[in-house]
């Protein structure tokens, strides 16, 4: 199986920047309200001539710099996006046309969530071993469907574009694991309210219905339930356990939802990337957008291992487990049955052994839990630590006759 390796990335946002300050003078609202409540001190505002398919393209032409790539060397683009230059065409195919691609492309709408989805798409076509190189964009040009009088959704939005290209390589790293989820009854939670079920009238214009309209509490709760839980379902589908995971990226809608999802999930919140306060909310964008600036802050190392997760319209929640570069470091429970590599010191034998038992205990020690019974967590303990005792033993005198 093939695996899919970041290998490029970049990030596009407006130099028009729309600060606090600015939207107290344009709705009745103040920086203290939006900075407690949500966490964005300033948002970047797309300029004229500016839109999610020249974003993309300024963000990919980055990525694809970094990869050491020419774009025909592209075998598909995927552009993750709700707000697209038009209805029909699609911006995908601008900007494979813009780059000078001669591949396939595609608009993926997922809400908030289209970028995790596209990495999963890019890694399903090259686990086949279908493709070897693809672009993968989130991007948002959102403040052209904000209504700039409502302070309940125009605060929240800003624009931008993150891109990367996800290249086939044999080594188990880059996308180890994904989660998708959707839950279409909550459908009318958040949404622009034009398309085949009402066609635009000026009657739907002056009630407004072309703009974005949120049930801003909904979303809050639905949030704070399934970024916790989608992340936990990536990472054990990795084969790996919360402590396996060097930093999360979550998408960045509000400030508290991130921190409740970091309480949820026990993680300190300085393993988990913010940026926010600079965007605000770029919806599909702002994943690759924190992944790329986390980068660019020296946040991500080689060898690192990333969570990704989202929240969007639809509504939509992924998590995506994501190994960058290559390591030595164990894989948490997947690497338990696999034979020991380039692992001479005692000491090294010693701690991927502790860490795979502390895996072990904690994956069975959960599920015992949700049984709520005390003695079944001892039991699941203890059967745990019996059954690494063969592996120590393995371990011991693989180790030995390595030393001889
Ligand atoms: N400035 C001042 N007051 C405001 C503002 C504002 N910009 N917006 C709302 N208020 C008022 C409300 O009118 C309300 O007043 P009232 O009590 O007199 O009725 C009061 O503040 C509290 O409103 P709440 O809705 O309870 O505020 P809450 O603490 O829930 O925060 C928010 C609102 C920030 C929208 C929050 O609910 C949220 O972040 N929800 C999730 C939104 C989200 O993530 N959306 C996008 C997801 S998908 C995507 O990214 C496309």
């Amino acid at each position: 199986m093939k695996y899919g390796r970041i290998v490029g990335w970049g990030k596009y946002a407006p130099s028009r920047v729309l600060t606090n300050a600015d939207l107290e003078k344009m709705v009745e609202t103040s920086d203290e309200w939006i900075v407690t409540r949500t966490g964005i001190r300033q948002r970047h505002i797309a300029g004229e001539g500016e839109t999610t398919s020249t974003m993309s393209v300024a963000a990919s032409r980055a990525a694809l710099e970094k990869a050491g790539l020419k774009p025909e060397d592209l075998d598909l683009i995927i552009l993750a996006t709700t707000s697209p230059d038009y209805f029909v065409p699609q911006a995908s195919s601008q900007v494979q046309d813009r780059l000078g691609a001669r591949c396939g492309a595609f608009q993926l709408v997922a809400g908030c969530t289209g970028f995790v989805y596209g990495l999963a798409t890019a890694q399903g076509f090259i686990s086949t071993g279908l493709y070897k190189n693809i672009l993968v964009i989130g991007a948002e040009t959102i403040s052209r469907n904000v209504d700039w009088k409502d302070r309940e959704t125009c605060v929240l939005f800003g624009d931008g574009a993150g891109a990367v290209v996800v290249q086939a390589c044999d080594e188990p790293t880059g996308v180890l694991s994904f989660v998708l989820g959707s839950d279409g009854s909550g459908a009318l939670s958040l949404g622009v309210n034009i398309g085949a079920h009402a066609t635009i009238t000026p009657e739907a214009i002056a009630r407004g219905d072309h703009y974005l309209h949120m049930n801003g509490r909904e979303i809050f709760k639905f949030a704070t339930r399934v970024m916790g839980q989608a992340a936990l379902e990536a990472i054990s589908q990795a084969g790996m356990v919360l402590s396996d995971i060097d930093l999360l990226i979550p998408h960045q809608a509000n400030l508290r939802i991130i921190e409740l999802a970091a309480r949820h999930l026990g993680l300190p919140m300085d393993q988990v990337f913010v940026n926010i306060q600079d965007y605000g909310n770029t919806s599909a964008a702002s994943i690759p957008i924190a992944l790329v600036e986390a980068l660019e802050q020296g946040r991500v190392k080689e060898g690192d291992t990333l969570c990704l997760v989202g929240f969007g319209a639809g509504l939509t929640w992924a998590a995506a487990v994501v190994r960058w570069g290559v390591s030595d470091k164990p894989f948490g429970m997947s690497q338990l049955f696999k034979p020991v590599q380039r692992v001479t010191e005692r000491a090294q034998v010693t701690w991927r052994v502790a860490q795979t038992a502390t895996a072990m205990r904690v994956m069975t020690a959960r599920r015992a839990l949700e049984k709520r019974t005390a003695t079944a967590v001892q039991a699941a303990r203890s059967k745990a630590s019996a059954a690494l005792l063969p592996l120590y033993a393995r371990l011991d005198k693989r180790y030995t006759k390595d030393k001889k």
